[in-house]
């Protein structure tokens, strides 16, 4: 995000104080961030939290009305932005843009640009739910141009319990990133994308098990990227639910490799794009008891059979149309191994990490891969966020 341009609104609800963090790790992050203070927004924050934050005087419509610069203000900034980002949005700024209506600073610099813009609605529940309000958002999201980041539901400032609460700062800041990377196109729409996360376990008894350290954060970035550009994912994981992105179509929650073969193999049929992100155990126990050993009847040595390799079967059933990537985590050479497994399990690409890489291991943020495709296309992926990394593999694979 190192110098790229983005341009936050903000609109007068309790949900902007949560945009301060949002500010913050931008401009931490080397971003370039302006900012625009409604006049309801500055009775809940001031200009200059935000002046500090973001490192650069924030905008109010004082310095719409009294311009201190030759040029518009609106045109300048709405020419400045490569994103705009409008959190929290208002019933009242959420009407305005239904409308095409520009009377403040904020919404004369929607109309005077041209970039994506990301809307993170905040609003009590009765507001939100109002047929105006709803119409309004379904008229916003019909242009293409507009982002919507659906409010959650939980405990309102108001002490209700319901939809409306302005999605979180994490949530907001992996839109941005997209956005940066896709400039708001959304080439997975129809699409069906189906995705596996997390590490199997393959257990001895209830409380020991054969597994490794996969977090699923590449599983979940991969999920998160197509959910951005526009899929219907289904991911079928091994991690807690609170992971999870919001807005996956279907979630299947496995443990062991069978588990989630029998699940990949169900819904693989009707999937357009399936990514096998999932570290397997490649064994296990032959024998398994359901109740807990004690320490005494433990074996002094374990009797192992090898798991069914799940995306070489998926291979075996592709269709013409389906498209099937897999992942190689390896040492030393990786492209001569992930090439031999593109060809073996009948993909259409590969991302082979070098997990001996700083950056690059288990449970890491940052992922490098080499992408292979079945023409024997490589590009090479410098490390970076896997939300990127998850990014690029589409973009590798949609572009052939
Ligand atoms: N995979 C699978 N089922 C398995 C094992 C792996 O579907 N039982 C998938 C992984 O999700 C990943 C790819 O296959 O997409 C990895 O290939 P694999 O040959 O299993 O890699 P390694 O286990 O690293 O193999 P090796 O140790 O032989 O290099």
């Amino acid at each position: 995000m190192n110098g790229r341009k983005i341009l936050i609104g903000i609109s007068g609800g309790i949900a902007a104080y949560k945009v301060c963090e949002v500010v913050s790790t931008l401009a931490k992050a080397g971003t370039q961030v302006r900012v625009i203070l409604t006049d309801a927004a500055q009775e809940f924050i001031t200009p200059l939290s935000l002046a500090t934050l973001s490192r650069h005087p924030a905008y109010t419509d004082r310095d719409f009305w009294q311009p201190t610069h030759s040029r518009p203000l609106h045109i300048e900034l709405g020419e400045w932005a490569e994103i705009l980002v409008i959190a929290p949005l208002t019933a009242n700024t959420l009407a305005k843009l239904a409308g095409g209506l520009a009377d403040n600073l904020l919404t004369n610099t929607v109309l005077a640009s041209r970039c994506p813009i990301l809307l993170a609605p905040a609003m009590n529940t009765d507001m939100w739910e109002q047929l105006a309000v709803q119409r309004n958002w379904q008229q916003v999201l019909t242009d293409e141009r507009f982002c919507g980041i659906q409010p959650s539901s939980g405990i309102l400032a108001c002490d209700r319990v319901g939809a409306g609460r302005m999605a979180e700062p994490s949530e907001i800041l992996a839109h941005i990133e997209s956005l940066l990377h896709t400039g708001g196109k959304r080439d997975l729409k129809g699409k069906r994308v189906l995705i596996s996360a997390g590490g199997t376990r393959e257990h001895l008894d209830p409380v020991r098990f054969i597994g490794n350290p996969s977090s699923g954060k590449m599983g979940i970035a991969l999920a998160v990227a197509a959910l951005h550009r526009g899929a219907a994912v289904t991911l079928v994981h091994t991690m807690d639910e609170a992971l999870l992105p919001r807005g996956v179509v279907r979630a299947i929650a496995v443990v062991s490799a069978e588990e989630m073969r029998e699940a990949m193999l169900s819904c693989f049929p009707e999937a357009d794009v399936t990514v096998m992100a999932a570290a397997v155990a490649d064994v296990r126990p032959r024998d398994s008891v359901s109740e807990k050993l004690p320490k005494r009847s433990l074996p002094s040595s374990l009797a192992l059979e090898v798991v069914p390799d799940i995306l070489a079967e998926l291979g075996s059933l592709k269709q013409a149309g389906q498209k099937l990537i897999g992942f190689a985590a390896q040492t030393g050479d990786i492209v001569k191994p992930a090439l031999e497994k593109l060809e073996r399990k009948k993909l259409d690409a590969i991302a082979a990490n070098p997990i001996d890489k700083i950056g690059a291991g288990f449970n890491s943020d940052t992922n490098q891969a080499i992408l292979i495709n079945s023409h024997g296309k490589q590009v090479e992926v410098l490390p970076c966020s896997k939300l990127e990394m998850a990014h690029r593999l589409y973009d590798f694979v949609l572009g052939e």
